[in-house]
């Protein structure tokens, strides 16, 4: 545990950020490359992705905001008294004061992030906004099985995994993932998901190609992260950002593309770039509500309900075990 003060507690499980090195090298010597999305969440990355949540073009986030504002009522139902708020990719404040504004049996609020700076400014910043809350962040990878301490002495969980962050999984991963959760909590506790929606391909495009460059900034954010975690001199300007929805597999793909021939040094290796070389840096999986139903049932949840925008691209999903 790094800090304690009387209403934070901040768990650092291992040193996520080392421990992910390897693991980025290793994506870069393997054909094709690959980077894994959750490498795009440094300090700039984070404010990048902030920055993506406020387009226009974007719709995920406005419309996940306008449904949790729809039903409040019944999400601190949900959530109870004496309760424990769990949220896995945690402290989007926009999204958890709606929640903590409303909600006042929260007892304890547990955001799960793989990013340690992202989460000690929003955590500060809720301490100060909410002087009766009390936080216990863990910053840790959470697509591994989490252990949180004291978790069963809450009367009830909730668990909170918004923002369409599901689309990230490979659909087994998904899986096992929604397994894992099912472990953490117990009978009766709910999980609220965000799940974007399969609609059409071309607001999907638009999302991911925004007009101010800032999904392609965020992306090729990454080449300054390999430069400075593997030691390389790689120019952005050698890359391209490339996104677009693969209606087949149903899922949005980001790759950087490689603009010419090159060779260069990287975690003291000589790497061979290829002139339009595509570099696999995120899928962003779109559900329907039959299959993420499904997936849940798979994972022993019931689906209590579901929750739309009227256009139907967006939907928020209350599962219970
Ligand atoms: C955080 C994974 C939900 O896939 O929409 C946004 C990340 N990537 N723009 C998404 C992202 C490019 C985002 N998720």
């Amino acid at each position: 545990m790094a800090i304690e003060s009387s209403r934070l507690k901040f768990y650092e499980y291992k040193k996520v950020e080392e421990n992910l090195k390897p693991e980025l090298f290793r994506g870069l010597r393997e054909t094709p490359k690959h980077i894994s999305p959750k490498f795009f969440y440094d300090k700039s990355g984070s404010q990048l992705f902030d920055e993506i949540t406020k387009l226009q073009e974007y719709y995920p986030t406005e419309k996940e905001i306008s449904i949790l504002r729809d039903h409040i009522n019944e999400i601190c139902g949900i959530i109870g008294e004496n309760s424990a708020l769990i949220e896995y990719g945690g402290a989007n404040l926009r999204k958890i004061s709606i929640i903590l504004d409303h909600c006042k049996g929260i007892a304890y609020y547990i955001p799960i992030d793989i990013s340690t700076i992202y989460m000690q400014s929003s955590v500060n910043q809720l301490l100060n906004q909410y002087d009766q809350l009390s936080i216990m962040a863990i910053s840790a990878d959470f697509t591994k099985p989490i252990r949180i301490p004291d978790i069963e002495k809450f009367s009830r969980r909730t668990v909170l995994f918004l923002g369409s962050s599901i689309g990230n999984f490979e659909p087994d991963d998904l899986l096992h993932f929604l397994r894992n959760a099912h472990e953490t909590v117990e009978t009766g506790d709910c999980l609220i998901i965000g799940a974007d929606l399969i609609n059409d391909p071309a607001i999907i495009n638009r999302a991911y190609n925004d007009s101010k460059g800032v999904t392609a900034a965020f992306n090729l954010n990454l080449i300054t992260r390999i430069n400075r975690e593997l030691g390389s001199d790689l120019s952005p300007s050698l890359f391209q950002h490339y996104a677009n929805f693969n209606s087949e597999k149903g899922r949005l793909e980001m790759y950087l593309k490689v603009l010419e021939n090159f060779e260069t040094n990287i975690g003291g290796e000589k790497i061979g770039f290829r002139k339009n070389e595509l570099i696999h840096t995120e899928n962003s999986y779109k559900f329907t509500i039959e299959g993420f139903s499904h997936i849940a049932e798979q994972a022993g949840f019931k689906v209590e309900k579901v929750w739309t925008d009227d256009e139907k691209y967006y939907s928020v999903f209350i599962i219970v075990k």
